[in-house]
């Protein structure tokens, strides 16, 4: 394996081929910090808007570690998973004070930096030459070198880890691994691989082998569980009471309907709707209140439901609802 060459290929690639993004504008650890988090959520596409509005809000780390906790949530809304939101302040009050060190090893002692996060930020805000790992880098790395390999076992992701360093070991880290990241969402795709695109489809086992389809391995799907949800949903000119999701195993940290659940060796006979999530069989029985008691409920406008949770379990629920 020349991995030199590798990395030469993927990064003249690069260079030529990346997508003007707001948070490749600039090295300011800051911004590429709050990029890499958004995108643990969801699409490029729809990262930029909430990207540009969160920095709106909060320009610097000094801004965002100073703004009250609801604001930064408020901004963060429509993406899910508030942790995420609640780990970035945290963060953000440590690295106000101290200003941002700049090894993976230093990051991933903070609030929310994972190894991917950390890894990230160190190589493309700083230079360091780690290599990061995720879903896209997985693919691509094992697709080029035809790793036969279940990535979501320990040993096999060290194996994909030390590859990934090892093409960053030569520099260009920056490059090299948003050059990875690139290539899998643009270009090696899950669907549709586009290999005449590819800097690497002249040298690329997967390719050579005609195993482009079946790398990487399917991870064995979990057997579904079957849950009984009962929201409650309560309307009251026009808004309807949301809680930020502590109770049920889906959607969570997301502002759902306030309600219980519970898990079933079965499915019940008498349901109002259904709905599945990942491994999550749920089987809805609306509890109809007038009123709601629980100290932490928001009143959230029926036309900003969307908003602040697009999930159509949600919307599948206030359908079966008359208001
Ligand atoms: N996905 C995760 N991080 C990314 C980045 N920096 N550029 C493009 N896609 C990404």
């Amino acid at each position: 394996m020349d991995y030199q060459r590798d990395q030469k290929q993927l990064i003249q690639w690069y260079k030529k081929n990346r997508r003007a993004l707001p948070w490749r504008e600039n090295k300011d650890p800051y911004r590429i910090w709050l990029s890499e988090v958004m995108l643990q959520q969801t699409t490029v596409v729809a990262v930029i808007p909430y990207f540009e509005k969160f920095l709106k809000n909060f320009p610097t780390v000094q801004d965002l570690a100073s703004a009250p906790e609801h604001d930064v949530l408020e901004s963060w809304a429509g993406l899910g998973y508030y942790s995420r939101a609640r780990n970035l302040h945290k963060a953000a009050k440590a690295l106000a004070e101290n200003g941002f060190p700049k090894t993976a090893a230093e990051l991933l002692e903070l609030p929310g930096f994972g190894p991917y996060t950390s890894r990230a930020v160190a190589s493309i805000a700083f230079g360091e030459k780690v290599g990061v790992l995720d879903g896209n880098v997985i693919r691509v790395l094992s697709r080029k070198y035809g790793l036969k390999v279940e990535w979501w076992n320990t040993k096999a992701r060290q194996q994909l880890q030390e590859l990934s360093d090892k093409l960053s070991a030569f520099g260009n880290s920056d490059s090299v691994n948003q050059g990875l990241m690139e290539l899998g969402a643009t270009v090696c795709t899950p669907q549709k691989v586009m290999c005449l695109m590819c800097p690497w489809s002249t040298d690329c086992v997967a390719r050579e082998k005609n195993l482009v389809e079946k790398l990487p391995l399917k991870k064995p799907r979990k057997q579904s569980e079957v849950w009984v949800w009962n929201p409650v949903v309560s309307i009251k000119n026009n808004k309807v009471a949301l809680i930020a999701n502590d109770y049920a195993p889906f959607l969570k940290g997301q502002m759902i309907f306030p309600g219980t659940i519970s898990q079933n060796d079965d499915k019940p006979k008498d349901y109002d709707a259904k709905h599945n999530i990942t491994h999550h069989d749920i089987f809805i029985k609306i509890a109809h209140k007038k009123s709601v008691s629980d100290r932490n409920i928001q009143w959230v406008e029926l036309k900003n439901l969307k908003k602040v949770n697009p999930s159509s379990l949600l919307q599948k629920v206030l359908h079966k609802v008359d208001i």
